[in-house]
């Protein structure tokens, strides 16, 4: 059944309402559109485990450090809405950007330490952006619970960072990376790869895979990391922004996996940014 797309905040309230008072839970996954079967886990995951799931869309331009990126992220909501029939979701909240950031909006959500890193140093103001517009969405959905892709992994940290320094009543839950059959993690800016693009885009994971795999025989992070930018270049990546070993608790920087760690990837490919991390170990035996 088609889900009711809503885009003014009285809608949204008068939906939730009974909700709320029948204390049901409200599973929220918030998303941008260009839904891909990345998303589409994560609203399995909340139909799974919510009374109530709603899907928000809002390319939120407060987390786009780059004009030319707004322009051109994808935006398909028909399309969008097609693919969740199947999922009897209870709405699709689709706020208007002027509402969501109405003149003289003043309020910034910024989380310190976690944000400092990786996308956070490559993309300044980009997790004020996403914190701020996370802390809204959660508010206005009423949400008891949320979805997000581990493919977003240190947006994952921050947020569930700022939800418990606010105190905010969320759980916050983690859902695993979902791949194409050839290990490119999926992703909305897929959609801007060209054909030619597309084909080579893979040996990102390929070359994480075996920077991984080295490491956890006792490799040399400089060396093996060296070695994969070197293929990644060769395979038409332009630039690698960082490929990193960081704790997957904290992000703290990592020589070797000697506590449970992820390996963190950033790089460009015609224009194209795409990021990526995977687990190197998640137990680490004492
Ligand atoms: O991951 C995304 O799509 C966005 O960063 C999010 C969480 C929907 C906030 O705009």
């Amino acid at each position: 059944m088609t889900a009711p797309i809503l885009r003014n905040l009285g809608d949204l309230r008068d939906l939730t309402r009974p909700f709320i008072r029948a204390g049901e839970t409200i599973g929220v996954v918030p998303t941008m559109g260009a839904l891909h079967d990345g998303h589409l886990s994560l609203v399995a995951a909340a139909k799974a485990r919510c009374d109530r799931v709603i899907v928000t869309i809002f390319v939120n331009p407060k987390q786009f450090n780059n004009p030319d990126d707004l322009k051109n992220y994808p935006r398909t909501e028909v399309e969008d809405a097609r693919k969740l029939a199947r999922f009897d979701v209870d709405a699709l909240w689709v706020p208007e950007a002027e509402r969501m950031y109405p003149p003289h909006f003043a309020t910034t959500v910024s989380v310190a330490g976690l944000t400092d890193v990786m996308e956070g140093a490559h993309r300044p103001g980009h997790f004020d952006g996403v914190a701020t517009v996370v802390t809204k969405l959660f508010t206005q959905t009423a949400a008891t619970d949320a979805f997000f892709g581990e493919k977003d992994y240190q947006q994952l940290l921050v947020v569930r960072r700022m939800t418990r320094d606010l105190d905010l009543p969320v759980t916050v839950h983690g859902c695993p990376t979902i791949r194409d059959i050839d290990g490119l993690a999926l992703a909305s800016r897929n959609l801007l790869l060209s054909d030619r693009a597309r084909t080579r885009a893979p040996a990102l994971f390929t070359e994480m895979e075996r920077i991984a795999e080295g490491l956890r025989q006792g490799g040399d992070l400089e060396t093996l990391a060296t070695r994969g930018r070197a293929r990644l270049e060769t395979a038409g990546f332009t630039w690698v922004d960082y490929l990193d070993l960081r704790g997957q608790e904290n992000l703290a920087r990592l020589d070797t996996p000697d506590r449970p760690a992820r390996l963190f990837a950033a790089a460009r490919l015609a224009g194209v940014r795409l990021i990526d991390n995977i687990a190197v170990n998640d137990q680490v035996a004492l």
